[in-house]
């Protein structure tokens, strides 16, 4: 019989991991409370940018394999194992997680469940709560229903979603007594068939492994980030040192790109929820090394509205800046604490003109910051602009040329805040060009080109 799957809470990860449980062959039903967002993929419509899953989405509630409700009822009735999917945003008034969608989704499950069923966490959870979930789950199932509670972590980035479920690094399940075992290794056959490894675990194990990997890559941006601080003041080149680090394998170059440094809805507000969690353990000391994290990636923006500031003379006031890139990261139309986002806010603060074109992202950054000035083409934003700001890595902007911007420009003035630009290039075409990790005493216009010694 075919496998009767469920997905409650259809925004990233749940219209991803629906989709891709339809493509693996399941009866799928996704479940939202939000209307226009079901309308909207029930007409095979993904109100976000990820690449290839409209095609997906679309190819499935055509074969009829994906649908999605609201109900509850609907959803316990028309499926055997229940994945959730739903948020665990920042609080608004802690660094904590909000757990209210999580609570609400198994409480709802709860009420309607007749019978057996395997519900699969796949949110990002502060250690602990699978276990407090699979003791109201014990309490709470009606009568002669069996329910079981699993945790399945989800890795998936963004711009790479489908790659990532129907080929993910790994599969992590954290089990209750070892209880649901079976039924993941059914859902998951055809990943484990390509030799995916596998890691079974208990419940707490495996929300932390989740934790981790996020703590970690952050760590490895924010690594990078401080040793760009250090070439800032003192000279030297970040790619290379990168570059010469990455090239012993215990380290590993990815995630070593200096630059305006991490967000989006995952690296930053897991960092502050793992530390907030801790404490709660009483454990405050110990991850303290990411609250310097998260200082440190704050500080590069800092860094890049300082250098604006002063390749114009250290005066926003009237200038015309021009914003390329708005979005966390490329390939995404996400602007969720991005770094880019917030430094055009800050310099529009300062009092600068901001013109933005993002490939993606022009509509979601609009609804936060109207204020803005969006445009629909890099030389629309770059008119007349006083300084150009590479801020999100797109390969529109990596293949930039200086003779595509130099005619539309007032002052050929730019910061690269990726590193993605062939500098040299650029100064010989007569442009002032710094970004992140370069040598730049503010105030001064020329990038050092010897080291200076460090004074002891
Ligand atoms: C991240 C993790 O990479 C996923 O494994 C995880 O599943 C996901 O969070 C999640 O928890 O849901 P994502 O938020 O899509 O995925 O973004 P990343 O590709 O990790 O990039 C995060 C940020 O780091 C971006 O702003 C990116 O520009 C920045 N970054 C990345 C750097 O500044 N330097 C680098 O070298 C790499």
């Amino acid at each position: 019989m075919t496998l009767r799957i469920s997905v409650i809470g259809t925004g990233y990860l749940g219209a991803t991991h629906a989709a891709c449980m339809a493509e693996m062959g399941y009866e799928v039903i996704g479940l939202d409370i939000d209307k226009t967002k079901l309308d909207a993929l029930a007409a095979g419509i993904l109100p976000f940018h990820e690449p290839g899953l409209p095609e997906l989405l679309r190819k499935h509630v055509a074969s009829g394999r994906l649908r999605f409700t609201d109900s509850y009822a609907e959803v316990a009735a028309g499926a055997d194992i229940h994945f959730i999917t739903v948020g665990t945003p920042q609080r608004a008034d802690s660094q904590s997680a909000d757990m209210s969608y999580v609570d609400g989704a198994v409480d709802s499950l709860l009420e309607h469940i007749n019978g057996d069923a395997l519900i699969v966490g796949k949110s990002t959870v502060p250690v602990g709560t699978a276990r407090r979930l699979s003791e109201k789950i014990a309490q709470g199932a009606k009568a002669g229903s069996s329910i079981a509670l699993a945790w399945n972590p989800e890795f998936l980035r963004e711009g790479f979603a489908v790659q990532d479920t129907l080929r993910p690094d790994r599969l992590v399940y954290g089990l209750d007594n070892g209880r649901g075992l079976e039924l993941l290794r059914e859902v998951y056959a055809p990943v484990l068939a390509l030799d995916t490894p596998e890691v079974v675990t208990d419940l707490e194990t495996s929300e932390l492994v989740k934790v981790a990997a996020n703590a970690f890559l952050a760590t490895k941006i924010s690594f990078i980030n401080a040793f760009a601080e250090v070439t800032e003041t003192v000279g030297g080149d970040i790619k290379v040192l990168a570059d010469a680090i990455g090239y012993d394998k215990r380290i590993g170059r990815r995630f070593l790109n200096a630059g305006v440094g991490f967000g989006g809805g995952c690296l930053p507000k897991d960092i502050r929820a793992l530390q907030a969690r801790v404490s709660e353990l009483g454990l405050s000391q110990t991850m303290g090394f990411l609250a310097e994290v998260d200082q440190i990636n704050l500080r590069r923006r800092d860094r890049v509205v300082s250098l604006a500031s002063h390749m114009l003379g250290n005066e926003l006031a009237d200038k015309q800046v021009s914003v390329l890139g708005v979005t966390f990261k490329p390939n995404s139309d996400d602007v969720r604490d991005s770094p880019a986002l917030d430094i055009a806010v800050r310099l529009y603060n300062e009092g600068a003109e901001v013109s933005v074109y993002d490939p993606e992202g022009n509509a979601n950054a609009a609804g936060r910051f109207p204020r803005l000035n969006y445009v629909d083409s890099y030389t629309e934003a770059a008119k007349n602009a006083d300084l150009v700001l590479v801020l999100t890595e797109w390969d529109e902007f990596r293949e930039l040329q200086p003779a595509d911007l130099a005619s539309v420009v007032s002052q050929r003035k730019l910061i690269d805040g990726r590193n993605v630009l062939d500098r040299p290039e650029w100064r010989e075409q007569g442009w002032s060009i710094t970004g992140p990790g370069e040598y730049f005493e503010l105030g001064n216009m020329a990038p050092a080109t010897t080291a200076i010694p460090v004074q002891s």
